[in-house]
């Protein structure tokens, strides 16, 4: 690859650019934030952790003419068909934030009357050349776990306080986010996209720039 192929990160938040920087320290990449090119954040009207991933990846494309690297990530409660899922993020409404999903969450599980329900963090990571790329790297990681019926723990965001690691005998709020950091779905699915990379680029091969008439 080119030293000065940049590459841009579909997400606004730094703490993602960070770790990515980190996986991707072997190649040759500029990583940059889309906020910092002025890309808006894309429409996640996929019904699928890998549609909406797509979809902000080709958004981020197509608004810079650059490659682009996107994830979507959530939790699955088995009892609740998989909810809330892709709309983990909004679960209690637009803008309800980490506390009222988490909670809603809860007094989901307590419905069912289930005690410490079987549920998995998903993250799905995809990696696109340009807007028209049709081969585009996409690479899953699953974190198994359950939940908890209190919250437990400072660390993380989101739903961390009340998802059970069996292997930790902890709340993933409760583990040492370097040790998070390693074994969480967004770890397992970076690990799968740098696989995937190295495959689709092998050594010395470079992502291609923007083909004609697939870029902004
Ligand atoms: P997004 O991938 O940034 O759209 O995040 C989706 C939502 O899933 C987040 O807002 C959190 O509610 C939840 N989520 C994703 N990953 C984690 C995690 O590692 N811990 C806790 N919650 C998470």
């Amino acid at each position: 690859m080119a030293g000065s192929q940049r590459i841009v990160i579909a997400s606004s938040n730094t703490g993602k650019l960070r770790e990515l920087v980190a996986w991707l320290h072997e190649w040759p990449v500029e990583l940059v934030n889309q906020s910092d090119l002025g890309v808006t954040e894309a429409d996640e009207s996929g019904i699928s952790f890998v549609e909406n991933a797509i979809l902000k990846a080709r958004h981020a494309c197509s608004a810079t003419g650059l490659p682009a690297i996107a994830d979507d990530s959530g939790i699955e409660v088995e009892i609740l068909d998989g909810a809330p899922g892709v709309r983990s993020a909004r679960f209690a409404g637009p803008g309800a934030g980490d506390e009222k999903n988490l909670q809603l969450l809860l007094e989901r599980v307590r419905g069912t009357g289930a005690v410490n329900p079987v549920a998995r963090f998903q993250c799905l990571m995809v990696f696109m050349a340009h807007a028209g790329d049709a081969t585009p790297v996409i690479a899953q990681g699953t974190w198994n776990g359950h939940l908890v019926p209190e919250p437990r723990g400072s660390h993380g965001f989101g739903y961390d306080p009340i998802f059970f690691v069996p292997t930790h005998g902890c709340t993933s709020a409760e583990l040492d986010p370097t040790i998070k950091n390693q074994i969480s779905h967004r770890a397992q699915a970076l690990a799968g996209l740098l696989q995937g990379l190295r495959a689709r680029f092998p050594a010395q091969s470079e992502i291609p720039r923007r083909r004609a008439g697939t870029g902004r």
